[in-house]
């Protein structure tokens, strides 16, 4: 076993964070599906974990360096045998760095309104547009890859060429808006969907830094040898940045809502939706997933389910503060960090616009504007789980969810829970429609 002759002697040099062989390690964790490895691996990796790496810069908080990468890598890559497997772990989230504080809401300070995450929301925005077009590049370029013979990647079930040419048009158009938000001169525009997938992939490329490539390589480990499980994790890892950029617009709107600032919150809001709305054809790209390439993978996948996403339930209880069932429901149970943090008392767009109302220092023409954005936004979030649900049902039927629900009788049950309470959800605004989130078909 070659990989295993290359750890063995990089940990008897100097054993150098820097230098770990990375290429060889996640070559085998792909060659065989991360459910498959070898123990003698895993085991050797854990005694590296443990002996080399864990008294290094890991235990500084914010540490970005390259042993506090290989301890994260490592963390992901046994998280199997370390019986942790889950939803954040099976996304390898932790790598990935989703360019807000969404996936830790228990960060500190910030989660307060008057003290926002982000000190430059534009390059928040600017940082998740960029990861949301890395992903989808790169889940194209595997296709191409693939179709050109040019990749012995998860070889298994690999899907027919019809199937190809409509990912890689569906894949464009996910990554378009991402694109021209980044810079409206920039567009995808050629009618051969192959050609319009690699000029994608490389524009995505041309405006990368080294540290993002070797994050977004290592942040694929599939636990089978599937083709269609590259398409799931990348559409899921694109999500989730979705997701957790909309948590920050909410935050920014509470904290406009508090400090008496309407057109603000409504602009953020107005933008949260546009994103989500956007974002619709990633659904529309999954939706080509095979079956039952998708029920071959998933057997190894039990006990990583979207329902543990902390960016989900950081946006739904941004929105408002879920009911007590809900939260002491298999949802909330899901991500405990999240239910503490709402159990705390959290900031929320519901809290905060009754708040305004009742100060008076949200009336008029103001709060009519604030208050359409608001159904606007719950409006496409309830697109997003009714396509969600679909999507669900085609692919799982009536399976039970790898989360441990009874699969799509949940979503069923939650799809239609408000979204807020300080005013419900009325006709669609003008905006484009769409068939798979924004507004409903
Ligand atoms: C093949 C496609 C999909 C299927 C079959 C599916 C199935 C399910 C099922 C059965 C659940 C219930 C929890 C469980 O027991 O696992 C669930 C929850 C969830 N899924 Fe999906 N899902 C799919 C794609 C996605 C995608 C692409 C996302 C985007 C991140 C997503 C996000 C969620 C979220 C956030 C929840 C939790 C909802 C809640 O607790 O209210 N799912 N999914």
């Amino acid at each position: 076993m070659p990989f295993v002759r290359e750890l063995t002697s990089w940990r008897a040099g100097p054993s150098d964070p820097g230098d770990f062989p990375y290429s060889a390690v996640l070559g085998e964790f792909q060659r065989v599906g991360k459910h498959f490895v070898e123990k003698e691996l895993l085991a050797l990796l854990d005694e590296i974990r443990t002996r080399v790496v864990a008294a290094a810069d890991r235990a500084v908080p914010g540490a970005t360096g390259p042993a506090r990468l290989l301890c994260d890598f490592l963390d992901v890559a046994l998280d199997k045998w370390d019986g942790r497997y889950d939803y954040r772990s099976y996304l390898a989230l932790p790598l990935l760095r989703l360019p807000c504080t969404a996936d830790d809401p228990v960060a500190g300070p910030e989660d307060t309104p008057e003290n926002t995450p982000e000190t430059d929301p534009a390059g928040a925005r600017r940082d998740s547009d960029r990861l949301l077009l890395r992903l989808v590049a790169d889940a194209l370029a595997f296709e191409l890859a693939a179709a050109a013979g040019a990749t012995a990647l998860l070889p298994e079930q690999r899907p027919g060429p019809e199937t190809v040419a409509k990912r890689l048009r569906l894949g464009v158009r996910a990554a378009l808006p991402a694109l021209s938000r980044l810079d409206p001169a920039r567009t995808v525009d050629d009618p051969e969907p192959a050609v319009a997938a690699a000029t994608l992939h490389a524009l995505a490329a041309a405006d990368v830094t080294d540290d993002e490539e070797r994050r977004l390589r290592l942040s694929m480990l599939p636990v089978y040898r599937s083709h269609d499980e590259y398409l799931f994790v990348r559409v899921l890892q694109a999500y989730e940045c979705v997701f957790a950029g909309l948590a920050d617009e909410l935050r920014g709107t509470v904290a406009a809502l508090t400090t008496g600032e309407p057109a603000a919150a409504a602009d953020r809001l107005a933008y949260a939706r546009d994103r989500l709305a956007a974002a619709g054809p990633l659904f529309s790209l999954l939706a080509t997933m095979q079956p039952e390439s998708f029920r071959t993978f998933r057997e190894y996948t039990e006990g990583a389910s979207a329902i543990q996403s902390r960016s989900y339930k950081l946006v739904e209880s941004l929105c408002r503060t879920p009911e007590g069932s809900r939260l002491d429901s298999a949802a909330y149970r899901s991500v405990p960090e999240v239910r503490e943090w709402v159990l705390a008392g959290h900031p929320s767009v519901d809290a905060a616009h009754r708040a305004a109302v009742r100060a008076s220092r949200l009336a008029g023409a103001d709060r009519d504007r604030v208050e359409r954005e608001m159904r606007a936004f719950a409006d496409a979030v309830l697109g997003w789980r009714r396509t969600h649900h679909r999507l669900a049902v085609r692919m799982l039927g009536a399976r039970p969810g790898t989360g441990y629900t009874e699969g799509t009788p949940y979503l069923a049950a939650v799809r239609s829970t408000p979204v807020f309470t300080a005013v419900g959800h009325g006709p669609c605004p003008a905006a484009p429609p769409t068939n798979t989130g924004g507004c409903p078909e």
